[in-house]
């Protein structure tokens, strides 16, 4: 019987990027966040003498074949667990197929969830644990065959507010974030990532920036992301309860403060793509601008460039400022998504849809 499973967007809070590395990437320091907006991918696997993949789509965009990072990611897991089967993976496109929120990468854990459910491996639907040294053999091979089909796509392994360092591949989890409302806006223009990258060397070699004082400023980064989420948890407890949730208590008079004020970033993420890709594209800046609203009472927290682009995104106190800044950028001639951010806990709970018949 097929597996459908959801396969969620992410957005950054922030990106910090390093010089240019030897290896052809780049160091780099982000906060990933899933966010409710989901693709749907089924697999149907059958064990077999030889495998074969077949991938499907409801979107002509999406290649067909071993370039499809679903398609790797499946071909790497049935290697290395040493099974040949027949497996059809069909993508249902939901997501908008700009850059920046992942979706193709989140369609590749997709797949893999769905191959082990289909194969019947016991391996059970959550975050891996938080040590490298305490995962099991399989949860260890499946975030290394995750970082060979894409730097973003070890991440949705994990799921929720993720920290991200090295070249975005290595991954741990922080404490969740309560959901926000949050506006994504999807730009026709398309950015090509490793053109961003490039640019951004160019804008790195007019300004100096050496390997070291690249790398100081990702650790720093890194510590600064890691310390603000761990002072985000208010005093008198935890308060995460068993979901891992940052949250006030329901009994709290008076509006709830967001975890993400709490956190203090808001003070100071940024994306550093916005430097390279802002002044290629003017438009996205204008929506960024729009998406702040910066001066109405319905201001964004926090609004910026996911990734690098063209997908850009703001986050909002209520529902009513999220629609407010949907309103003001229809009026500017732009379609926007509403969605909110998606803990860890939910991300993993519905994560399989009800099974295909
Ligand atoms: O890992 P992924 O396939 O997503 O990377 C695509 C391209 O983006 C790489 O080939 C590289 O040019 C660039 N990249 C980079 N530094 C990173 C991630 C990606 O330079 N940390």
């Amino acid at each position: 019987m097929p597996t459908a499973v959801r396969s969620h967007a992410k957005i950054n809070l922030g990106l910090y990027i390093g010089a240019p590395r030897l290896d052809g990437f780049h160091g780099l320091a982000t906060v990933y966040q899933t966010l409710e907006l989901y693709d749907v991918v089924t697999v149907t696997a059958l064990r077999a003498a030889a495998t074969a993949l077949r991938l499907t789509s409801n979107d002509s965009r999406v290649p067909a074949d071993s370039r499809n990072t679903a398609w790797k990611m499946v071909a790497l897991a049935l290697t290395a667990l040493g099974v040949t089967a027949v497996v059809e993976i069909h993508i249902e496109k939901r997501l908008p197929v700009q850059g920046g929120l992942g979706a193709g990468s989140a369609n590749a854990v997709a797949a893999l969830i769905g191959l082990e459910a289909e194969l019947g491996l016991a391996t059970s639907l959550g975050a891996p644990s938080f040590e490298r040294s305490s995962l099991d053999g399989w949860e260890t091979t499946r975030l290394d065959i995750a970082a060979q089909v894409g730097s973003d796509v070890p991440l949705f392994l994990i799921g929720g507010t993720v920290l991200g360092v090295d070249r975005g591949q290595q991954v741990r989890p922080l404490p969740d974030l309560e959901p926000v409302w949050c506006v994504v806006a999807t730009p026709s223009v398309g950015v090509s990532t490793p053109q961003a990258f490039r640019d951004w060397d160019a804008l790195c070699e007019q300004e100096g920036l050496t390997p070291q004082a690249g790398q100081d400023k990702l650790n720093e980064l890194s510590r600064a992301y890691a310390s603000a989420f761990a002072d985000s948890i208010p005093r008198g407890g935890p308060g995460t309860g068993s979901s891992g949730v940052l949250s006030l208590g329901e009994d709290r008079a008076g509006p709830r403060e967001s975890a993400l004020v709490r956190t203090g970033i808001l003070s100071w993420v940024a994306n550093d793509f916005e430097r390279v890709v802002f002044s290629q594209h003017p438009s996205l800046a204008e929506i960024k601008r729009i998406l702040l609203g910066q001066g109405t009472p319905e201001a964004a927290l926090l609004a910026m460039l996911s990734g690098s682009g063209s997908a850009l995104f703001g986050l909002y106190k209520t529902r009513g400022d999220a629609e407010a800044a949907r309103q003001r950028l229809l009026a500017a001639g732009m379609a926007s998504l509403l969605t909110r951010t998606l803990p860890r806990l939910a991300y993993w709970s519905e994560m399989l849809l009800e099974q295909a018949h």
